[in-house]
């Protein structure tokens, strides 16, 4: 039997916010223009209180990307076009190609540890230079919006990651949200 609060109704536990609250918070944070960098920052903030649990995400995706996919899984797109939000899930040691993007993202880790490193094209375009390497234990948020938005993301746990990925376009449309990838030699900034 559950326990009555004074006014005899059954106490219950706040649902944790699922997939549905988190596009309600995207949706309301995009509605009007902004500058990419101001909205990547606001989204972010947004979504680090809503964001699902692993089990929300997996049991959002097809059966045969729950245990690591190289590809994303789309989740939503906003009818109007505005904003996107795909699933990555990976395995340890998994890396994304060197990129950057077509509009501003949020990234929120859900489950295990992702490493992102920074780079920029130097030497007159013949090489890359790594700026920056930041790692993210589950509940990060994070937003950045191009240009200067080359990076990889890595899967440095020991386990599953899970993260959600929000771009600020219609990824039906566009086909990726990926702008350009890089195959140039990396060297350390000095
Ligand atoms: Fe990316």
């Amino acid at each position: 039997m559950k326990p009555a609060t004074r006014h005899g109704n059954a106490r219950r536990a706040a649902p944790r916010p699922g997939l549905k609250d988190l596009y309600a918070a995207i949706r309301a944070d995009t509605r009007s223009p902004r500058d990419w960098e101001c909205l990547a920052e606001t989204v972010a903030a947004a979504v680090r209180p809503v964001l699902p649990s692993a089990r929300q995400v997996l049991l959002a995706v097809p059966a045969a990307a729950r245990h690591g996919a190289d590809r994303g899984q789309v989740l939503h797109v906003e009818p109007d076009g505005s904003f996107s939000v795909v699933a990555l899930i990976t395995r340890p040691g998994y890396a994304t190609s060197i990129h950057d993007h077509t509009s501003w993202c949020v990234v929120g880790v859900v489950a295990g540890q992702e490493c992102e490193e920074r780079f920029r094209v130097a030497g007159a375009g013949g090489f890359l230079e790594l700026t920056g390497t930041r790692t993210d234990d589950t509940g990060a948020v994070a937003g950045f919006a191009p240009p200067g938005d080359i990076h990889r993301v890595r899967n440095s746990g020991v386990g599953l990651g899970i993260s959600l990925h929000i771009y600020g376009t219609d990824i039906n449309r566009i086909g990726n949200s990926i702008r350009r990838t890089y195959d140039l030699p990396v060297r350390s900034a000095r």
